[in-house]
């Protein structure tokens, strides 16, 4: 209907313009004119207002999409876990057990890398730290974001689920919640690392403009002395289905 009108009023006041074009000296105001301006007007005022509500759609739209589905999307979970091993892993309770502590993480699958966040923990005195695996790469780099440090030791595939079954992980972890257990990784930091650019695109994301270390796993540096008050640094986590509290010790 609006359709319709608009465009004989269009059409009309394309004709009186060509009308004018041709006979310029002809005195606009007259009352045939006037009453086409302004149904003209009155149709440019609803373009106009269907204009306004379309770009309102669009742009609405684009914000639901964006908020619906992120270029990457990240994933949260939560697992419980027992510091001493009584707890058989995949135990799956539909109940809270409010009694054990809890991780908390966001994750992220870029490409083949994983970026795990790690927030501050309610209980226990960890770190917050986020956490990236280059399975590409096949290198691990913690940024402590307590002390704003980075620490990269290579990939361990035995502790890191690989990127498809930790998405599936997490997908379970949305609708259940896990009660597991704890394991520990004592790792050294060994040297500093200068140039941080042969780490490859995400390490380098991550940790530039901080302090880059290198580690080794403990048990595998031979006559390690053992200084009486190191400095660590811990950080509990989870990309398995048990979670892992990660000693970094300054040698
Ligand atoms: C991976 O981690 C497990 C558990 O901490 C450990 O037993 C194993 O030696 C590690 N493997 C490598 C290659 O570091």
């Amino acid at each position: 209907m609006v359709k319709i009108v608009c465009n004989t009023a269009l059409m009309q006041k394309g004709l009186v313009k060509e009308a004018e074009g041709l006979v310029p000296e002809k005195d606009p105001e007259t009352a045939a004119v006037y009453t086409n301006e302004n149904s003209t007007g009155r149709c440019l005022l609803t373009l106009l207002g269907l204009a306004f509500i379309l770009t309102g759609l669009i742009v609405g739209g684009a914000c639901v999409y964006r908020y619906f589905i992120p270029k990457h999307k990240v994933y949260h979970g939560g697992m419980h876990y027992a510091e001493q091993g009584n707890i058989k892993p995949l135990n799956l309770e539909t109940r809270e057990p409010y009694y054990l502590p809890m991780i908390d993480e966001e994750m992220e699958i870029r490409d083949n890398v994983a970026i795990i966040k790690v927030p501050v923990p309610r209980f226990a005195d960890t770190d917050p730290a986020a956490i990236l695996h280059d399975f590409d790469r096949k290198l691990t780099a913690y940024l402590d974001l307590k002390l704003s440090n980075c620490y990269v030791i290579p990939l361990n595939t035995s502790v890191v689920m690989p990127p498809r079954d930790l998405l599936d992980l997490f997908i379970e972890l949305m609708t259940a919640s896990y009660n597991t257990y704890l394991i520990h990784e004592d790792l050294v930091v060994t040297e500093r690392i200068d140039d941080i650019t042969e780490l490859g695109f995400y390490i380098y994301e991550l940790c530039e403009g901080k302090d880059t270390y290198k580690m080794q796993r403990r048990n595998e540096i031979i006559g390690l002395q053992k200084r009486s008050a190191p400095t660590c640094l811990k950080i509990r986590h989870f990309e398995n289905i048990f979670v892992t509290e990660t000693n970094i010790c300054k040698a």
